[in-house]
Formats: structure tokens, C-alpha cells, sequence
């Protein structure tokens, strides 16, 4: 049976981001970096605001009320987080900066658990935090990384990843959805094929969380990570799930306050997940923000907000490619609503500069992803990304600046 999807009130929602208001050198803001970092809905800043103006404690640490408050609502952030992403396990919810600090947990957890000569696999569509936290492990190891290389149309090759898989390989990374493409990965296919060889998978989701919810338990993902300021949350957290098994073999990430069970001169002795990788006071507010920002999209609903950001998709890479000279880089079928492109050979910062004084945020460069710069060969790209309180009008907008750039700079 088909799913039904209740059409999206773009106007309505966009009342509730009070930053779409404002003008950019005079110009209505036209946001368009949303797999930079999303916009934050009001209901999202008023609870950043009641934090602070009325139960700003530290948490799991004393008996007074705001502290029992501000832990009581930090816990159910985390619970949220557990329904949200579907954990077994509230405790297998850890919270932290966000997805580099989340990767970075998982590599350098790994790095008693690998011997010289094993293979880790990672994809040639990573973000840099996807690369050098694993480069890192395998200086440290003596592991091979080994890569699943592209196609000209941004797309995984598959058969060359069955051709990687062995015995030898002890890990699998690779994001669900590439930031610099909007290429969605076949995360079922990859996952299963690296248990196959009994091989742990980390999916890196922080591109794809704003657009489709993840069931970490159906995917039977072992590390999952994401980031809650590209899911209308506060930026400086996120979170890593790990399947128990799995964060019960690594060692703690930092020592410190909050890890630990019993800590004397002689010895310390860690505390039970999650507590064992969240030393320090964590980002409280944010916590309990990023809780409120997935209530917020969970009542506008993922299967809607898909439809919605397809439909832009579709528009926007209609109107843009009519534009003489312009070539999108990421052309598979199977993407979101990510346009990355180019203008002949003008330099993507010029154009990206000019749209800017026309009121038009676009994100310009490698995207943190240079190996697909060089794939390539060109030394970035234009990056639009739209969201569900995206609308054509503003695609619109988007393409005349484009537009005019050109004939500036052609
Ligand atoms: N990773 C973020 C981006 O793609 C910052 O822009």
C-alpha cells in the first residue's frame, strides 16, 4: 500500500524560522547552505532561551532542583535520540560534539583492536572526517586503507567493493549521503556485505539525517554518527550510537569527570555506557535542544519532507541546467537535494561572492571532500542545498543570480 503524505505548508513553516526574515545586502535571504548547517526553527531557540533563563545547572552531579531538572530533561533529549534513530538501548545513545568527535571516539577505540596488515575500506565520496581519523588509526596500526572508487556520475562502484572485501577487512566506512554530491549510498548493501566478511560498519549520517530517519536496529549498523545542526538543532552536538557489544569493547575516548566509577592514586575504574564516553560537563543545552529539533521535524514528518525537498531537486536542476555553460557534478538518480555545479571554467568562489551580494547563501569550495575535487579535476564547486522550508520561488531567485554572474564574470 502506498504511503500517504500530507502536503507541506511551506509559508507556515517558514514563520517559524525567524531568521528567513531577515535580508542579506538588502536582499531577502535566500538560504540555500543547508548541508552546511540547517536554519533553527523558534521552538528550537525558545528552549535554548528557557534553558538559560530557568534550570541552567550542571547535571548528574547534584541533589538541588535545577540540577535533577536539567538532568530530567537532558536523559529525555537522550531518550528522543534513542526513539528517533530507533536504538535498542538508551544507553547506546552517547552524546557528543557532533559527527567528527563521534568518528573520532570510534577510530581511536579501534586502535588496540587492529594488527598490521588489516584492511579498513572507506569510500571514495567521504567528507575529510570520514578520511583522517582513519588515516590516523592506520598510522597508528600498521592498517591498509584500501578505497570503493566512483563513477563520473558520483556513484559508488560497487563491484570493485566486492572485489576489497576479504577476510582481512576489520572495518567499513562510509556516509549514507555525500555532502559535496548529494549521492544517497546503498548503506543496506554495504552493510551487509561487510558483515559478510565479519567486518564492523560505521555510516556516517550527517548528511542524510535531515532527509530521511534512519532504523539503526533494520539497518543492523554497528557505529552510526550525526550531527544535530543539520536537523534544525544547535550546533557543538550530535550523537554516536554503537551497537552495546560494540561500545563495551572500546576504551574510553577522554578521561575525566563523569567517565568513571571509582578513581584512586593506584587505579580508576570507568563508568557504564554512556557515561563512559561523555567526560566533562557535556553541551547540556544543546542536548536538550537537539531533542526539541527532532520533535519539531518529527511532526512535519520525513516522508514529507523527502517529497518536498525531491520536488525542489527535481525544479532546481531543471531551471539551473538551462543556464548555458552550466555543468552539475553528482548526477546519479538516486540523490537529494544537494546541486553541486560549475560555470565554465569561472572559479566557483567569484560566482559563490556575487550571488551572496544578491542575497543568495550558497556554500563554494572542496566541501571538505577534496578527493572528489580531484576526481574531478576542478578546484570546487557551487554548492545549493535545499531544505523543506526551501521553496521554487527562491530556486528562482537563485538561478537569475547565477545568471547574472556570469555575464559579470564570462
Ligand atoms: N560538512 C558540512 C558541509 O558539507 C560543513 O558543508
Amino acid at each position: 500500500m502506498q504511503k500517504e503524505i500530507d502536503m507541506l505548508d511551506v509559508q507556515k513553516i517558514r514563520e517559524d524560522f525567524p531568521i528567513l526574515k531577515r535580508e542579506v545586502n538588502g536582499k531577502p535571504l535566500v538560504y540555500f547552505d543547508n548541508a552546511a548547517t540547517s536554519q533553527t526553527p523558534q521552538v528550537v531557540i525558545d528552549a535554548i532561551v528557557d534553558y538559560y533563563s530557568n534550570y541552567n545547572a550542571n547535571i548528574h552531579r547534584g541533589v538541588h532542583t535545577l540540577s535533577q531538572e536539567a538532568t530530567d530533561a537532558y536523559e529525555i533529549a537522550r531518550k528522543k535520540v534513542q526513539n528517533h534513530f530507533n536504538a535498542k538501548h538508551t544507553h547506546e545513545i552517547i552524546l557528543t560534539s557532533g559527527t567528527t568527535h563521534s568518528i573520532n571516539i570510534v577510530a581511536t577505540g579501534f586502535t588496540n583492536l587492529l594488527a598490521k596488515g588489516d584492511e579498513i575500506i572507506v569510500s571514495a565520496l567521504e567528507h575529510h572526517s570520514n578520511i583522517v581519523p582513519w588515516q590516523m588509526l592506520c598510522e597508528r596500526t600498521g592498517a591498509i586503507l584500501k578505497v570503493i572508487p566512483m563513477n563520473e556520475e558520483g556513484e559508488l562502484l560497487m563491484d570493485v567493493y566486492d572485489q576489497l572485501l576479504s577476510d582481512k577487512t576489520k572495518l567499513v566506512f562510509t556516509n549514507h549521503i555525500s555532502n559535496a554530491l548529494g549521492t544517497i549510498n546503498p548503506i543496506e548493501e554495504i552493510i551487509q556485505k561487510a558483515h559478510n566478511v565479519g567486518a564492523a560498519v560505521l555510516i556516517d549520517g550527517a548528511q542524510s539525517c535531515p532527509h530521511i530517519k534512519p532504523d539503526v536496529q533494520e539497518l543492523g549498523v554497528d557505529f552510526y554518527v550525526a550531527s544535530a545542526h543539520k536537523l534544525c538543532g544547535p550546533t557543538g552536538v550530535g550523537l554516536l550510537y554503537g551497537k552495546e557489544e560494540w561500545l563495551n569493547k572500546l576504551p574510553p575516548y577522554q578521561g575525566g569527570g563523569e567517565m568513571i566509577d571509582q578513581v584512586t592514586f593506584e587505579k580508576t575504574t570507568y563508568a557504564g555506557l554512556p557515561h563512559k564516553f561523555e567526560a566533562g560537563t557535556p553541551n547540556i543545552c544543546g542536548g536538550i535542544a537537539f531533542g526539541v529539533a527532532l520533535d519539531y521535524m518529527n511532526n512535519i514528518g520525513f516522508d514529507t519532507i523527502a517529497d518536498y525537498e525531491n520536488e525542489l531537486l527535481d525544479y532546481g536542476t531543471k531551471k539551473l541546467l538551462e543556464i548555458e555553460g552550466l555543468k552539475i557534478y553528482g548526477t546519479s538518480k538516486n540523490k537529494t537535494s544537494v546541486i553541486s555545479f560549475n560555470i565554465d571554467t569561472i572559479h566557483p568562489y567569484d560566482i559563490g561572492s556575487i550571488v551572496d551580494k544578491l542575497g543568495v547563501a550558497v556554500r563554494t569550495g572542496h566541501h571538505c571532500a577534496q578527493p572528489i575535487m580531484d576526481f574531478y579535476k576542478i578546484p570546487g564547486t557551487i554548492r545549493a542545498s535545499f531544505s523543506f522550508y526551501n521553496t521554487k520561488e527562491e530556486i528562482d531567485i537563485l538561478v537569475e543570480a547565477v545568471k547574472k554572474a556570469k555575464m559579470m564574470l564570462g
